[in-house]
């Protein structure tokens, strides 16, 4: 898909179609209202004659409207002028992606980014655009003998804006909200494959491959160079599958190499199966989604090196596969993990905490400025917070609210989590210095509070996306998130950059 900016009275855009919004009842937008004048008053008598009240998800496609240079006119219904928030607005331009992809047109000039949404700004309404039109034109096909190719693709969206001081920001909020959606389409591609493709091996290809594009440097350790490391929690989960662990690193230095880099840790878990504490048969497919972490990770930072931003990233990603097995870790089984601490793996079905607390201590190296991981790392989450926010929780609290501010602007919510030291309690084990489960109370909360035992030395987040990383049912696939959230953290990072001495 092709997205670009254009300026200009909607009367007089040349294209395919032209995109109006009209609320509910029967009003019409700034732009449409523009259409009606160059008309003479063709919509608003279609209104009246009751062709369309404005409904949320409502469209009229017109053709042939008079007086206007566009071929078509399709009208969008967006509810109640009063009611219009951002959630509308993301709807809106959802239904328009469809209506116009229905429609079978080539292109499409949308006026909704002109639209007043609460008090976001031009930056907000383009980024957004971008991503909910990219949304909803993802398809994962790839798998498929037969393609279903629409007869005549949508190819082009072309957003126009007021032509005074909105063009620069909307040209600049374009690139960054395109960024996003390749890393979002990067991510869903990658999450989306069934684990009998997307192995620990194939990852680190992957890594590889998304390195050489972009000119990032690459490492990745295989069992032995893990072996030396000592980090024998997270090779203790992959003991009982045939693919080999890996441990991929992948830089990105939009900065001088003293700026301390900003370290994203993705659980890479390509099929959780439970091992020995084998999970119940049902959806257990779903369970190849369980590397969305590292998905996430490796998206954002294909995002920040399309946007060449002024930052160094660091993206981390241990990837095993959790299978039972003759040579599995059985529930007793004790690790020492590379931190020195040992562990009882009371369950071997909470494995993600024993491969994120292994990156989590050879990151130090790195010394991070800060360090985020991401995981699908409890069933718990899911049970809290159900589908809507992930959760959150964080060492320091500076860094959280960042995090937070970064989910409201890109409406990939979190929610945090108290990550309050009484919880460590349940962590206790008779054998060895803690056991990796906490019991079924607050278990999002122990699956952190184990975390945190390993991120002593610098500022950490955690994000779990157990509940938001993947859609079931019918619409099962990818989501996508948190790619726009890490990667809007890291655009207000660098924003922050500005002022400061150059590279
Ligand atoms: N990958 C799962 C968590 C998960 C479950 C994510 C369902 C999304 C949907 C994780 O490895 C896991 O199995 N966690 C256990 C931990 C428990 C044994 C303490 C869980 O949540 O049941
Ligand atoms: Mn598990
Ligand atoms: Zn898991």
């Amino acid at each position: 898909m092709e997205f670009s900016i254009k300026s200009g009275s909607p009367e007089k855009q040349r294209t395919a179609c032209i995109v109006v919004g009209v609320h509910e009842p029967r009003k019409l937008s700034l732009a449409a209202e523009l259409l009606d004048k160059a008309a003479d008053g063709y919509l608003s008598d279609l209104l009246r004659r009751g062709d369309m009240e404005g409904k949320v998800g409502s469209t009229l496609l017109l053709h042939k409207v008079p007086g206007i240079e566009a071929e078509r006119v399709l009208l969008v219904g967006l509810g109640k002028e009063t009611d219009f928030g951002e959630k509308e607005y993301r709807a809106a331009i959802a239904t328009t992606a469809r209506a116009l992809h229905h429609a079978g047109g080539t292109e499409g000039t949308l006026c909704l980014t002109g639209l007043t949404v609460s008090t976001r700004d031009i930056i907000w309404r383009v980024r957004q655009a971008v991503m909910v039109a990219a949304e909803s034109f993802y398809r994962f096909d790839r798998m498929k003998s037969k393609k279903d190719e629409a007869r005549r693709p949508l190819r082009k969206l072309i957003f126009s804006v007021a032509p005074s001081g909105e063009l620069a920001p909307a040209k600049q909020a374009l690139q960054e909200g395109q960024a996003i959606a390749t890393g979002m389409d990067f991510m869903k591609d990658l999450a989306n494959l069934p684990g009998n493709i997307c192995t620990p091996t194939y990852l680190a290809d992957q890594a590889r491959k998304l390195a050489k594009e972009h000119g990032l440097k690459v490492e990745i350790l295989g069992r032995a160079d893990m072996d030396k490391l000592g980090m024998h929690a997270l090779l203790a989960v992959a003991k009982g599958s045939h693919q080999p662990p890996k441990f991929i690193v992948v830089r990105y230095s939009g900065r001088k190499k003293t700026d301390k880099p900003i370290v994203l840790v993705g659980k890479g878990v390509t099929f959780d199966s439970g091992g020995i504490s084998l999970k119940p048969g049902a959806e257990m497919d779903e369970m190849k989604y369980d590397m969305s972490g590292a998905a996430s990770v490796l998206a954002t930072i294909k995002a920040a090196a399309l946007l060449k931003l002024p930052l160094n990233v660091i993206a981390v990603v241990p990837t095993v596969e959790n299978m039972p097995g003759g040579g599995a870790a059985r529930p007793g089984d004790i690790v020492t993990s590379m931190s020195g601490q040992t562990i009882e793996i009371l369950n071997t079905d909470a494995e993600g905490r024993l491969i994120l607390c292994d990156a989590l201590t050879y990151v130090e190296r790195f010394d991070p400025d800060c360090v985020i991981d991401v995981a699908t790392l409890t069933g718990a989450c899911v049970i809290a917070l159900g589908h809507v926010v992930s959760g959150l929780l964080a060492n320091d609290e500076g860094l959280a609210r960042e995090l937070l501010d970064a989910s409201q602007a890109s409406w990939d919510r979190a929610w945090q989590m108290p990550l309050l030291e009484d919880y460590q309690e349940q962590l206790k084990s008779n054998f060895a210095d803690m056991g990796n489960i906490g019991g079924r109370a607050a278990g999002t909360i122990t699956a952190a509070a184990f975390l945190s035992r390993f991120t002593k030395k610098y500022e950490w987040a955690h994000l779990d996306i157990a509940g938001t990383a993947w859609k079931s049912g019918k619409d099962k696939g990818s989501t996508g998130r948190p790619v726009s959230l890490l990667t809007h953290f890291l655009l207000a990072r660098a924003a922050a950059k500005v002022g400061e001495a150059a590279p």
